[in-house]
């Protein structure tokens, strides 16, 4: 009877301390062999800012969306012309292209928050590519009311990818004239807090021939 106890407690032991290891574990174990991209859209350079940061970090290829149609240089118009598509479920054409998605397994996507949502190039991108079996990492910047729906509609865009924790942080604030504020010390700053989130989600590495090293 007794042997039975200590063999329960000890089978108790061994489960509780595979859960709490389970817990411990990064959400993504970046092997040796995966290829990165980092794709991310940017008006006012402070997403491009947070982009080169995870570039710097992780290596991979850094490649910018830029729309055949470039949206226009007044922000109240192009606030306005983006209700409309979102609205309309307009999807813009893009001028970049991407040599074949498929060598890539790990693809990080960042963008700003435009009218609360994902910006409409941005879901263009994620509608012409086939992401499925591919690890998706979100970032984004916004003057200051948060992601919104962003990463909701990333992960409804990719339903059949593996989806990371995103990151995001304060940008500017263009309606008031603040452009590019992740530059100097709050450039500092956001390498800190990327290198943080990078290493909660698993993925620490540097370049090697664009592909992440263990
Ligand atoms: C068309 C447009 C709509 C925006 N809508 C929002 C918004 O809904 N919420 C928010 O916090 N910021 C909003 N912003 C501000 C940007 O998200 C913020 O300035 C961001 O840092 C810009 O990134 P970028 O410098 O990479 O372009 C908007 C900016 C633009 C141009």
């Amino acid at each position: 009877m007794k042997a039975i106890n200590i063999i329960t407690l000890v089978l108790i032991c061994c489960v509780l301390n595979s859960c709490s290891h389970a817990q411990d574990k990064p959400a993504h174990d970046a092997s040796a062999r995966e290829k990165v991209l980092i794709v991310y859209l940017s008006r006012t350079n402070n997403t491009k800012a947070i982009a080169e940061i995870i570039h710097q970090q992780v290596g991979g290829d850094l490649v910018a969306i830029e729309m055949q149609k470039p949206y226009p240089a007044d922000y109240k118009t192009t606030v306005a012309q983006v209700s409309n598509e979102n609205e309309s479920g307009f999807l813009p054409l893009l001028k970049t292209k991407i040599e074949n998605i498929n060598q890539y397994d790990v693809v990080f996507v960042g963008f700003p928050t435009w009218g609360m949502a994902l910006p409409p190039p941005m879901k263009s991108f994620l509608r012409q590519y086939n992401f499925k079996g591919k690890t998706i990492v979100p970032f984004n910047t916004n003057a200051g009311y948060g992601i919104g729906s962003t990463f909701e509609t990333v992960k409804s865009l990719c339903a059949e990818s593996k989806i990371l924790e995103g990151f995001s942080m304060k940008g500017g604030i263009e309606k008031d004239g603040v452009l590019l504020v992740i530059k100097d010390a709050k450039r500092k700053q956001a390498e800190t807090k990327v290198t943080e989130w990078l290493q909660k989600i698993g993925i620490k590495r540097v370049k090697k021939n664009g592909k992440l090293r263990g």
